[in-house]
């Protein structure tokens, strides 16, 4: 058991009054995680203390050159109160995957669930109780040494963050609009595409005005190279049903190993519905919905959960996919993936996580 320093809020912030608002990411708990990185000592310190803004020093190398990472989890209230996380080992592996590339030092897994947890318990009256709400986490490391040269820093924050929050998309399980950007690229085999850094988020930002411009709201990207073959969306991994068979690209480098994913090709898996992990290429999809074979088209996240796609903008083709409605596969996972989130039904996948109350 690590030793996790604990500074209470001394006034509590106000609690939203309509839990059916939220919104996504607007609001924060009372307590936030900091663990420090310094070169010689490792990491040390680790700390609940209230939710404020921190102190940083202009050279703070994160603010320059982008070294920084992040992560995007849930925790969920069940029916009786009470807390459950969804596989948050996967996160934290995926937490030091993306050290690795982005060269910050990693961490023990171990600390990082066991601290975790007790922000989570401390903060337990903030997560919603209203349908489709959960308490959004964001564990994030910023690069802090105050320096100007390109190099690694020698110092860091690790830093966990809460936020009651509803869907993520306002149109909740309505189908959305995509746009296939053929232009502007997300990311290429050998860069970052398949860690979560900040810069694959800021790059994609133009993108994504110029499909919010034409009354889209995601983007979905193709390979940096060829731009022909289908990579994700900004948030979200994609899966195409055609022809009775769930398609999902291949993680070939440049794409975000989603957890939810990974979570919903064994769900697909443990049905029999028939899934292949590999290339596929916009000109194949739209031949498919020529064809009347793109049954189905939805999105996986953390933050979006299940996705549908209702239409899908390539150049001149629009593909309307789906009457506008969620298809039956997409509402089979969604309801068997929150099910098992907010403790509704059995978990024999083992992923749920129970947060002790400890507090
Ligand atoms: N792809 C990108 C670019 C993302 O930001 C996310 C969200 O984390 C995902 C996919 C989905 O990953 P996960 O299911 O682990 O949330
Ligand atoms: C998540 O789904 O947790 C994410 O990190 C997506 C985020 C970019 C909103």
């Amino acid at each position: 058991m690590a030793t996790i320093r604990v500074e209470r809020a001394k006034t509590l912030r106000e609690k939203p009054s309509d839990e059916t608002k939220l919104g996504f990411g607007t609001i924060f708990t009372d307590h936030m995680l900091i663990i420090n990185y310094d070169e010689g000592q490792g990491w040390h310190d680790a700390r609940i203390v209230p939710y404020g803004p921190i102190e940083m020093n202009p050279a703070a190398m994160c603010l320059h050159y982008g070294q920084e990472i992040f992560e995007g989890m849930k925790a969920y209230r069940g029916g009786d109160g009470t807390v459950y996380l969804f596989r948050p080992e996967e996160n934290f592996k995926r937490l030091n995957s993306s050290c690795e590339r982005m060269c910050i030092p990693k961490m023990d897994e171990g600390l990082l669930l066991e601290s975790l947890m007790q922000l989570v318990d401390m903060d337990r009256d903030w997560i919603p109780a209203v349908k489709d709400s959960s308490l959004y986490i964001r564990p994030f490391i910023i690069a802090t040494e105050p320096k100007l040269g390109v190099h690694a820093s020698e110092s860091y924050l690790y830093m966990v963050i809460l936020s009651p929050s509803g869907p993520y998309y306002p149109t909740g399980l309505d189908p959305v609009k995509i746009y296939v950007e053929d232009q502007y690229v997300r990311a290429v085999r050998g860069g970052t595409g398949m860690v979560k850094t900040g810069g694959n988020y800021a790059s994609s930002l133009k993108a994504q005005d110029v499909a919010n411009e034409q009354h889209y709201s995601q983007v979905l990207w193709l390979d940096g190279v060829e731009r022909k073959y289908v990579e994700e969306v900004g948030a979200m991994n994609m899966f195409f049903v055609i022809g009775g068979e769930a398609v999902t690209p291949a993680l070939t480098g440049s794409i975000l190993p989603g957890i939810t994913r990974k979570s919903v090709i064994e769900m697909l898996k443990s049905w029999g519905v028939p899934v292949s992990e590999r290339r596929i290429t916009i000109d194949e999809i739209a031949d498919a919905y020529r064809a009347g074979k793109l049954d189905e088209a939805f999105g996986t996240g953390t933050a979006a959960v299940i996705s549908p796609v209702g239409e899908l903008k390539y150049g001149d083709l629009v593909m309307n996919i789906g009457g506008g409605k969620i298809g039956p596969i997409s509402q089979r996972l969604y309801d068997s993936l929150t099910g098992l989130q907010w403790g509704r039904t059995a978990d024999p996948f083992g992923w749920r996580v129970e947060v002790p109350k400890k507090q």
